[in-house]
């Protein structure tokens, strides 16, 4: 059968670095409160020339060095985004265009912090429906550009950033044993919409608006949906906690991650962190963190990883993928 490969990856982080200190002389905070109840440490935040579409592409242009392929060998882009750069067009087209690419097509995913794990679950869908057969799934978020920096209960989680990887299709045995895409789960649920939103919207508002989140209602929400979804990805393969090599959550708070480990039976060593360097950054996180672990050698080829996500919506899911 095909299967949805992961065949490159690639980053790009804005130049600039904010510590913890510094939201010290804007709001009523401190360095040890945001560590001890995020694990944030730092994150990264976009100058005025550093955007959505620029952090895109130079993921996208990473991911595609570290597969050895260039643009013309893409058939389809998906960005998943909260922060786009135009209402419209899609920002994955504004994308398309920097890459060069007068072929195939491009499309924004919008699910906020789930954003990515939705992208990989449309993109493995298109390519096992021979629809594509080589897709660049970026995760690009700009929240910087949505806080409301007077508000210290949300402007010290976030962060910048994007993270990409090329998808391919291949012939596989059809066994669990398969390298790519095992299975994905994906839900959401609307009733939550007034915990994590936006309160801004060209069609409600006729302005961006800003981030608005009560914190301690998703906390409640986001292990018991974490946990169920990745449940449903072992049911669906058969496999379990012990099988997993590494997990890759979204990185919101250290807590929530650790929470969710702990409940599964995931091994502490197994766990991807990089919220202490990144802050959230939304649908980025994932890739963000997938590709340090492949970088610093922690993830290898043929490793069973986890992929999971939760966020505004409520929306949540999970991705298990053989790499
Ligand atoms: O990625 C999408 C999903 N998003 C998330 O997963 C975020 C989920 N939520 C969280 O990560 C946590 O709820 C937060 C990190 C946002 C907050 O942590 P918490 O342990 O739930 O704290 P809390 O909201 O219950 O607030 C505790 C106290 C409050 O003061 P009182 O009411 O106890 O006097 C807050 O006003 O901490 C206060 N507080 C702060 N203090 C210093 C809130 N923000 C800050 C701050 N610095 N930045």
């Amino acid at each position: 059968m095909i299967r949805s490969i992961v065949r490159g990856v690639g980053t790009a982080l804005p130049r600039r670095i904010m510590k913890n200190a510094e939201f010290e002389t804007l709001v009523d905070t401190t360095d040890e409160w945001i560590v001890q109840r995020t694990g944030i440490r730092q994150r990264h935040v976009a100058a005025e020339d550093e955007t959505t579409a620029s952090l895109g592409e130079a993921a996208a242009r990473a991911a595609l060095a570290n597969a050895g392929l260039t643009p013309a060998d893409i058939d389809m882009i998906v960005l998943a985004t909260s922060t786009p750069n135009n209402t419209f067009p899609a920002t994955a087209v504004e994308i398309q265009e920097r890459l060069g690419m007068r072929h195939g097509f491009a499309f924004d995913m919008q699910a906020v912090c789930s954003g990515f794990v939705y992208a990989v679950t449309a993109a493995d869908s298109h390519i096992r429906s021979g629809l594509a057969r080589r897709v660049l799934v970026i995760g690009a978020e700009t929240f910087s550009r949505i806080l409301d920096w007077s508000d210290r209960t949300t402007c010290v989680l976030f962060g910048d950033g994007a993270g990409a990887v090329v998808m391919e299709a291949q012939e596989q045995p059809g066994l669990n044993t398969d390298r790519g895409v095992l299975t994905s789960h994906l839900r959401s649920d609307g009733r939550h919409k007034s915990k994590l939103y936006v309160d801004g919207g060209p069609s409600s508002t006729q302005t961006t608006g800003h981030l608005r989140m009560e914190g301690r209602e998703v906390f409640k929400h986001a292990v018991g949906m974490i946990t169920d979804v990745i449940r449903d990805a072992f049911a669906a393969t058969g496999y379990t906690a012990d099988d997993l090599d590494w997990f890759v959550p979204h990185q919101a708070n250290r807590r929530i991650i650790d929470a969710s480990a702990h409940k599964l039976g995931i091994d502490p060593a197994k766990v991807i962190i990089t919220v202490d360097r990144h802050g959230n950054t939304s649908a980025a996180s994932i890739p963000l963190a997938l590709c340090a672990a492949i970088a610093d050698g922690r993830i290898k080829r043929g490793d069973l990883v986890m992929l999971e996500a939760m966020g505004g919506g409520f929306t949540w899911g999970a991705a298990l993928v053989r790499m």
